[in-house]
């Protein structure tokens, strides 16, 4: 059985109530309370081309504190100095006391103590304050990456912890073992006691490379569980390497974890992390035959909230949701058989084991048209979590009306890749003046393209060239390279999709540009394809030119 936090499955309320505690007392039983830190804001943040800025950082804790997530990782401090700022923003977020059911906070550090004060410094102003500090534990990782003996690294598991401990600024300390399920078992309860008895209270156990499997997880977290004494929750964080993320997380909980590391959407790292609408909506459907002898799980994750979560983090990170994601993918409650389709039509149950509007799914609808002001525009921006300053809805509301003049209809699904559109393309140096193409199956494409280079506050100097390709979209990109002098940008990934239905349906193009070793992303949206990839395209180069 799976009930959702504060509420019984008669919907009375339990009051009161410590988040802290895991095992609780309700109707019904004793049920194990397992907690969800989303750490789509920093390993999410760590997927190729993904990068978030502050307001979208607070966009997106906003929506994660709705949906009642416990613990939101917020970033790695000490990484840069403007993760640092958002990591603050969010943290002083929560000292307003501005997040829904008031999660904590955490920071990312390695076992260096500059990283241990970045972290400090920029999560002081939280409510409740989290540090989450990892050191690698296996062999490969301390040989090849960190150079130093087994010893050494319980030294500075012991050292910084403690100074982390004794810095009075953090509520709770999570330790992480990175690369666990590699490491020599025995070494790891090692690690694990020495983290332990200098202060941390909450064990990770991640499988960074995503190589475990259900049965030797599960054995791995017993170890742990039996072997290390003193106070301590156990955490999992998994990686989708070889697609069990999902799968290990559920064996750790019967192992005795009472945290799930995961991000919306599955974000992250190389194949992301758990994803955690598959681990909620899991629980939800199959809480009955996780814990042995059927004990009853809860949690505090509203799974109304999971399909207009997964949209947002879609649509601000751009990274698309695959049609058959599980849960959260567009067919994931399709039928498209004949046979399936008669059976659902005879009874849902046949063939769906979940009910679409348990995950929030609504049918996509029509919210705005041309003749829509401003302030409608702000309201539903607002009420699908954008928080955009003045300038924001001025620039997105006037994209808003010259797509309203050409499509009839405006959806959600529209609104949110305007905005999305609008956050990508913040700041850059070439914006599109013009574009004319020449194309047909029987000549080679041709693009004459004219760009707005802005450079400081100058009024910006328009700048045209040609340039031919195969097909429009080739030759609009060619164009562009030209003028930019982007010849060393690859392009590694290009595609297009119709947000909604009809021949007028708004078109989202996403690319993806590879200079170097960096990954730059990109998106564009019109009713006009080619305008679309070209807005994607200059996009990408903004990006890539902002870090040159
Ligand atoms: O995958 C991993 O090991 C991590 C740690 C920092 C917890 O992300
Ligand atoms: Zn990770």
């Amino acid at each position: 059985m799976f009930v959702r936090l504060f509420c019984t499955a008669d919907g009375r309320k339990i009051a009161p109530y410590s988040k802290t505690e895991n095992k609780i007392d309700v109707t019904g039983g004793i049920m194990t309370y397992i907690k969800f830190c989303d750490t789509t804001l920093r390993d999410g943040e760590q997927t190729p081309g993904v990068h978030f800025g502050t307001a979208q950082k607070l966009d997106i804790t906003k929506r994660l504190s709705k949906m009642g997530v416990d613990i939101i990782e917020a970033g790695f401090p000490a990484s840069s100095v403007g993760d640092a700022a958002a990591v603050r923003a969010v943290a002083e977020a929560s000292g307003r006391g501005e997040l829904h059911g008031d999660p904590v906070i955490s920071a990312l550090s390695r076992m260096i103590r500059s990283d241990i004060d970045a972290a400090s410094e920029a999560i002081s102003p939280a409510n409740r304050r989290r540090l989450h500090i990892f050191i690698a534990t296996s062999d490969i990782h301390l040989e090849n990456k960190l150079k130093i003996t087994r010893e050494e690294a319980l030294a500075r598991i012991k050292e910084n912890v403690s100074y982390a401990k004794g810095l009075g600024v953090f509520d709770e300390i999570e330790f992480s073992a990175e690369d666990a399920t590699r490491t020599d078992p025995d070494f790891l309860i090692e690690a694990v006691r020495a983290a332990v008895s200098s202060g941390a209270g909450i064990v990770n156990i991640p499988d960074t490379v995503g190589y475990t499997t259900p049965d030797e997880f599960s054995r791995i977290v017993k170890s742990v569980r039996e072997n290390v004494a003193g106070e301590f929750e156990i955490s999992v964080h998994c990686h989708n390497d070889l697609g069990l993320a999902a799968a290990n997380s559920l064996a750790a909980i019967e192992a005795g974890a009472v945290q799930i590391e995961c991000t919306v959407n599955g974000l992250g790292e190389r194949a992301g992390n758990a994803a955690m609408e598959e681990i909620v909506m899991a629980l939800s459907v199959r809480g009955d035959v996780i814990l042995s002898g059927g004990d009853k799980i809860l949690c505090g994750i509203n799974t109304r909230e999971i399909a207009e979560t997964s949209r947002m983090v879609s649509s601000i990170s751009g990274v698309a949701v695959s049609p058959n994601k599980a849960i959260v993918g567009a067919n994931a409650f399709s039928h498209a058989s004949g046979i399936h389709q008669h059976g659902v039509m005879a009874s849902r149950s046949t063939y769906e084991i979940m009910d679409p509007g348990v995950i929030g799914l609504s049918s996509n609808s029509i919210v705005l048209g041309k003749l829509s002001g401003r302030h409608a525009f702000a309201d539903r921006a607002a009420s699908l979590g954008y928080s955009l300053d003045t300038a924001g809805i001025d620039a997105a509301f006037a994209r808003f009306k010259e797509i309203a003049d050409k499509k009839s209809v405006i959806t959600n699904d529209d609104v949110r890749a305007i905005i999305g559109e609008y956050l990508d393309g913040l700041s850059g140096m070439y914006y599109l003046n013009t574009f004319q193409i020449q194309s047909g199956n029987h000549i080679k494409a041709m693009a004459l393209v004219s760009l707005k280079i802005q450079n400081g506050d100058s009024e910006g100097e328009i700048v045209t060239e040609a340039a031919p390709g195969e097909g429009p979209i080739d030759a609009s990109f060619n164009a562009i390279n030209r003028i930019a002098g982007a010849d060393e940008a690859e392009l590694i990934s290009y595609n297009i999709t119709a947000i909604t239905e009809g021949t007028d349906a708004l078109g989202e193009a996403k690319v993806k540009i590879k200079v170097g070793e960096s990954v730059f992303t990109g998106r564009g949206v019109s009713t006009d394809v080619i305008k679309a990839s070209i807005k994607a395209y200059l996009s990408a180069i903004n990006k890539w030119k902002n870090v040159k």
